[in-house]
């Protein structure tokens, strides 16, 4: 046997943890902008949760607070929606796997391509294809509570989801304060 053992080089992966709740539709879809307004390419944003729980309005948010040309719909029967930025003409994918079960089928889909892409992409049900995700991504399990609230924990995988999960921290923090000034 020579050298180190393999597992002492491994670098650690910086991860980051955020739990937090959201009382209504509006104010899910009001933390969904505070995070489109972080966004950069290649972020990858997995938003994971029961039919109904939040994934689409959280997704609305990210849409109207990242700057989408067309507000974001439920990609449900589409599958696939690909929306442009007009300002800096910046895309942006928005992904629902709940009716992808096969790998065979994401290739046809074009998934492979997006993913691979450096655009932003937003995903709902990604843990129906586990296996072709990015290691590195922002995910989101929303939760949802008997009381019509739902509970959110995100969890950030690699350096520059961790930053932004940093980012997202202290604008919700701003948000709850009364300081957030949309644009700012
Ligand atoms: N606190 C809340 N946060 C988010 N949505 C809420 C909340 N309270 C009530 N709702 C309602 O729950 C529904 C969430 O629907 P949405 O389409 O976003 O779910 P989804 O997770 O995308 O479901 P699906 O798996 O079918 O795609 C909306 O009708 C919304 O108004
Ligand atoms: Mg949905």
């Amino acid at each position: 046997m020579q050298g180190i053992l393999p597992e002492t080089r491994v670098t650690a992966v910086r991860q980051g943890e955020l739990h937090t709740k959201s009382a209504t539709a509006q104010r899910t879809e009001a933390m969904g902008a505070a995070l489109g307004e972080l966004l950069a390419p290649g972020d990858v944003i997995c938003l994971s949760g029961e039919l109904g729980a939040g994934k689409t309005v959280f997704s609305r948010g990210i849409g109207a607070g990242w700057g989408a040309a067309v507000p974001l719909s439920s990609p449900t029967y589409n599958l696939v929606h690909e929306h442009d930025r007009p300002d800096d003409r910046a895309r942006l994918y928005h992904l629902d796997f709940y009716r992808i079960s096969a790998a065979r089928e994401a290739e046809t889909l074009g998934v492979y391509e997006i993913l691979d892409s450096r655009d932003i992409v937003i995903l709902e049900w990604p843990e129906r294809l586990l296996d072709i995700l990015p290691a590195e991504r922002l995910w989101i399990d929303i939760v949802m509570r008997e009381d019509d609230g739902r509970d959110l924990h995100l969890t950030a995988q690699g350096e520059r989801h961790a930053a932004l999960l940093d980012d997202l921290r202290q604008a919700l923090g701003a948000m709850r304060r009364g300081t957030h000034v949309v644009g700012d």
